[in-house]
């Protein structure tokens, strides 16, 4: 009893929502109870699978998760979080999904994930600008993150240390500005396949080391960016990638080293919406059957050609 009334009052609640209950939690059926705090436990409450935290927590830290045996997923979404103080979630049992979207963090701080058992982990739409070199190193169960919908204008390739399991990095409408040298280094050590999505962001500058190192990609998705160009030596760097999308970028032609070096290593290149010059497009149209991936282009884009 005491935990989980720590659980309410450490996390400085200050107004309530909607329905004014504290915690939902979910019974044996699935189906969604209140709890408030400060009221007895009803049964089945300790061995829910899922929490949804329903009151609004500034500042959230110290949460004794522990109690909860069965817990699979924890949501703390539109609760007004600003902040989120290391080791917040140290005592969470192995979790499938950890979800803080809609909410005010600005930074993520060492220590607030690491070592974290998740495999989702959940920040979109919050407005996130700084995220430590650290803050998510060591999520030895994590697969999948999810980063959309924040403010980051940087990319860093120190990021995601020893996440051996990290297998999709979605960090989609951002700011970020470019991809640095190395920019993958700390992937593909436990899954065979990584996908990333950059869609929406403002890269316009790919370094030449950028896929240095880098193993199988499943997607790598760039669209929406302002890509300039496909340098054949900065893109020859990978290994494979199944679908490399480059929809709504600035590209006027893909290089003769392109073609050659990085379309056999690709399954499908998908390059709509891009100011593709017209001897450009009939060379590639003429390569098509030579290569193995296949491209997509808008129709129009053929147009005038
Ligand atoms: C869960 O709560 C019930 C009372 O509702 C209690 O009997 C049981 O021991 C608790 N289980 C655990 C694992 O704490
Ligand atoms: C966790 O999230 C994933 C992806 O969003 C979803 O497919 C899965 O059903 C969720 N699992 C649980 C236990 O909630
Ligand atoms: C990586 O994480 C594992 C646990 O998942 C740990 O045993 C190992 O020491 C870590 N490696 C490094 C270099 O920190
Ligand atoms: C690309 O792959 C095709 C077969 O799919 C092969 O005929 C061609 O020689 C390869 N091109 C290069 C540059 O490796």
């Amino acid at each position: 009893m005491l935990r989980t009334v720590q659980l309410l009052l450490l996390a400085l609640p200050t107004w309530s929502m909607v329905n004014n209950a504290d915690l939902i939690w979910f019974d044996d059926d699935g189906k969604p109870q209140n709890y408030f705090a400060r009221q007895p436990y009803p049964e089945g409450f300790n061995q829910t699978s899922k929490l949804v935290v329903n009151q609004k927590f500034p500042l959230l830290w110290e949460v004794k998760f522990e109690f909860f045996d069965n817990l699979e997923e924890l949501v703390i979404d539109d609760c007004g979080v600003n902040d989120v103080l290391p080791g917040t979630f140290k005592d969470l049992q192995p979790l499938a999904n950890l979800s803080l979207a809609l909410n005010n963090i600005k930074a993520v701080k060492e220590g607030v994930f690491n070592f974290v058992r998740v495999k989702n982990l959940n920040l979109e739409h919050n407005r996130i600008q700084v995220v430590s070199p650290r803050a998510f190193d060591n999520m030895p169960h994590l697969e999948r993150i999810v980063l959309d919908f924040n403010e980051l204008r940087r990319w860093s390739g120190e990021w995601f240390f020893n996440c051996s399991r990290l297998a999709t990095v979605s960090i989609t409408h951002n700011f970020l500005e470019e991809l640095p040298p190395k920019a993958f280094r700390n992937f593909w050590l436990g899954v065979e396949q990584v996908s990333f999505y950059f869609s929406y962001n403002k890269i316009d500058r790919i370094d030449r080391e950028a896929f240095a190192g880098s193993g199988n990609f499943g997607d790598l998705f760039l669209d929406w960016n302002d890509v300039p160009r496909v340098d054949g030596h900065t893109f020859g760097k990978l290994t494979s990638v199944e679908h490399l999308n480059l929809n709504g970028d600035s590209l006027r032609c893909l290089s003769e080293e392109f073609i050659n070096g990085v379309l056999n290593k690709t399954r499908l290149v998908s390059v709509l919406e891009n100011p593709l010059k017209c001897d450009c497009l009939k060379e590639l149209k003429k390569r098509q059957g030579s290569v193995r991936a296949e491209v997509v282009y808008s129709p129009e884009q053929t147009v005038d050609c």
